[in-house]
């Protein structure tokens, strides 16, 4: 089975959506929660993690939002985990995630989009070492 990273981001946490996001994470058969934190995440743990969006116009919003409050960190094992939290959390744009996706319940604008999943094999093993070393 799989590993990946997922952060519930400052938005879900300062909106009271942890239990419910964790609820549906929970209910996937077969898929556990295996290590969780809450943390206030720092900018060079962001850096780290964000280095691919370097130099984008939304880079830095996206920094200081995702440093605004705590966030929970943690670490979902499953059968196929990785590409079913992304489809579990919906695409990136709010505005044109499903409905029964967390964001396209949830979601407000494309910076607070409540939730991280990494988005392949690479990215989880990459994730997991940055946020769990
Ligand atoms: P993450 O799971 O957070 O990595 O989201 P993602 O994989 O769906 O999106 P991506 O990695 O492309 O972008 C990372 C984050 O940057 C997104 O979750 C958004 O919060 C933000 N972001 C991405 N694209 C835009 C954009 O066009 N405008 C703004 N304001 N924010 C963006
Ligand atoms: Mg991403």
């Amino acid at each position: 089975s799989q590993r990946t990273l997922v952060l519930l981001k400052p938005d879900a946490v300062a909106r009271g959506l942890v239990g419910e996001i964790i609820g549906r994470i929970e209910r996937k058969a077969g898929w556990a929660v295996t290590a969780l934190e809450l943390r206030t995440l720092d900018r060079v743990t962001l850096e780290t993690h964000y280095a691919e969006h370097v130099g984008r116009p939304f880079y830095e919003p996206l920094l200081d939002f995702m440093a605004s409050g705590p966030s929970v960190v943690m670490v979902v094992e499953g059968e196929r985990v990785i590409e079913g939290l992304r489809v579990l959390a919906g695409p990136t744009d709010p505005i044109v995630a499903s409905p029964g996706s967390i964001r396209g319940d949830y979601g407000t604008i494309v910076r607070e989009n409540l939730i991280h999943a990494s988005d392949s094999e690479e990215s989880a093993e990459r994730e997991l070492k940055i946020f769990f070393p």
